[in-house]
Formats: C-alpha cells, structure tokens, sequence
C-alpha cells in the first residue's frame, strides 16, 4: 500500500523514515544543481511567511527557496497581520488558504500553528515554535547524510537545553535511524517519551558520537530565567575539554544563533570540527525539498 502524502510538518511526526530519506536525497540533487538547474515545482503558486519571532536563517532560506522553485514568497511579520489585532486564528487559515498555496509560520504558540493547520486547506509548515523546530532538524539531517554518507547506525549527542530543536532532533533522528542522546541538567531534560537517550553527563553523551549538538541557553520566549539558565547550564558547554571526550572525526553542530563563550567556545564554533555553516546552507536545500514534496510535485 503507498503512504498516503504528508498534508503539512508541523512537529515531525507527519512524514516517515522512508520518505525522510526520499526528501534528503532530492535535498542533496537540488543542493548539487544548484544555481542552474532548478526546479520549478512552485510556478505560479504564492507561499506565505509568517514570522511572529526573529529569524534569520528560517526566514531567508524560505524566501529564497520559494524563488528558487519559481514561486512568490509573501513575506508577513505577526504585528501587521489582523491576527495581531484579534482575528482568530482560524479565519486568517481561511483566508490564506484563498490566496496562497502553502503557509510557513513561526510563531509562540505551538498550539496555534496546530490550529492554523487544521483549519487551511493548503499545508503548513512550522518554522519554529518553543516546543519543535522540525525544519532545522531536517536540514541537520542532509548535513549528518553528506559528512558520514549514511544516518543509519549514527549517533548524535545534543548537549544543553532540552529545547524545540534537542527535539525535533530526536523525532528526525529516531526515524532515520540517529540515535539521538540529549544530556541536560534536572529541570532542562526533554520528557522521557521524546525518542531519545536522556542523561545529565555531557561526558558520557559525546563518547562514542558522531556529531555533538548545541544550542542557544535562552531560547526566545525564555529571556525572562536568562540567568538563573545561564547559571543552571554552565557545565553543558561545548569546548575542547569535552570534546577530547569524543572521536577525532567527531563533528560540530548548531543550529545558530551561537553565542561563542557561553554555550559553545568560539575555538570549536570556528575550529576544524565545526559543521555549522554547511547546516545553516543546508536549511535551503532541505527546504526547498519539503516544499516540492508538500505541494505535490
Ligand atoms: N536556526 C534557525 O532557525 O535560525 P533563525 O532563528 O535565524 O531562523
Ligand atoms: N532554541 C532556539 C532556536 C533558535 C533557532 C530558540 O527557540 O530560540
């Protein structure tokens, strides 16, 4: 029987292993064909955007890879849509459902997003929310697929918060086969039915890893506890004392934005192992790859 095609992304869970894998291999032909052969799966159709937070990846690989498809990207921040000013949720899905084909959202609210897929009859997309980041996690994916040549049997260890992107990671990664391992302090640790390996030792987490993970300590929406995280995560830092701990060929990973001596040193974000700018590109293949599968083409 063929699976019946993914209507949107929204926490991960939508689209299979098996079609994962489809997606970062076409990700990987329109990365390699790149600029001149392009793809022109969104001729005619418009793509809203919808950023209710700060972006700049998210946001620029989705205008540029809508373009690149040969689509129109209408790019919408929250505070200057009718949303902003009490219109519900489900009326703005019906309305963009009226004029464009496919809707990508950042936004506070998972539940929103969630309420806004439900009442579009065109896909949406999360670009972010405070509980998944499925977008970045796909993008991660092509980069861990194009440094080891396969994901099956890799181990990634996240280290820090157990935020929107450690678990989008182990969504992404327990259905291609990355075993995902987050190590976070009591009180940071994602719940114990994300698919994923919970421990508080940093050290024990990179042994044996392929790729060591990190992100941001305060993630938007959480400025408020900025310190009292700062103090909480401080021994989760990625350096080369806890690198030492891992493979010589281990790799690097953020998802950006860094910033270089809290989270992670800027010795390892710009050193040799560091893979984080091949993941902040790859955000447009990857994209570019879900975009074409969600549209039909
Ligand atoms: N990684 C990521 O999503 O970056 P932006 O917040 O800049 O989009
Ligand atoms: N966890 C971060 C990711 C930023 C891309 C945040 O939500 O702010």
């Amino acid at each position: 029987m063929t699976e019946a095609p993914a209507r949107h992304y929204i926490d991960g869970h939508e689209i299979s292993g098996g079609r994962l894998v489809n997606l970062i291999d076409r990700a990987e032909e329109l990365k390699a064909g790149r600029p001149n052969e392009g793809s022109s799966a969104l001729t005619g159709k418009s793509v809203a955007l919808i950023f209710e937070k700060p972006s700049t990846r998210t946001r620029i690989s989705f205008e540029v890879g809508v373009a690149e498809l040969g689509g129109h990207p209408v790019i919408l921040r929250g505070d200057e849509l009718q949303l902003s000013r009490g219109e519900s949720v489900e009326d703005t899905a019906r309305v963009l459902s009226r004029f464009v084909s496919a809707i990508v959202i950042r936004s506070g609210s998972h539940q929103n997003v969630g309420t806004l897929a439900e009442n579009a009859t065109v896909p949406v997309v999360n670009a972010l929310t405070p509980e998944f980041h499925p977008c970045q996690a796909l993008a991660d994916l092509l980069t861990l697929k194009q440094r080891f040549g396969t994901l099956n049997g890799l181990k990634l260890a996240y280290v820090g918060d157990g935020n929107n992107v450690a678990r989008s990671l182990a969504v992404a990664g327990a259905r291609t086969g990355v075993e995902v391992v987050v190590a976070a302090p009591h009180g940071y640790q994602l719940e114990t039915e994300v698919p994923a390996i919970l421990t508080d030792d940093p050290v024990e987490a990179v042994r044996g890893a392929d790729a060591v993970y990190g992100d941001v300590w305060v993630s938007m929406g959480d400025e408020e506890t900025a310190e009292q995280r700062r103090a909480d995560l401080a021994s989760y830092r990625i350096d080369g004392h806890l690198l030492s701990h891992a493979k010589h060929e281990t790799i690097v990973m953020h998802c950006l934005p860094a910033h270089p001596g809290e989270e992670i040193t800027a010795e390892v974000l710009y050193g040799d192992r560091s893979a984080v700018w091949d993941q902040a590109e790859n955000r447009l293949h990857a994209q570019k790859a879900l975009l074409e599968y969600l549209l039909g083409s």
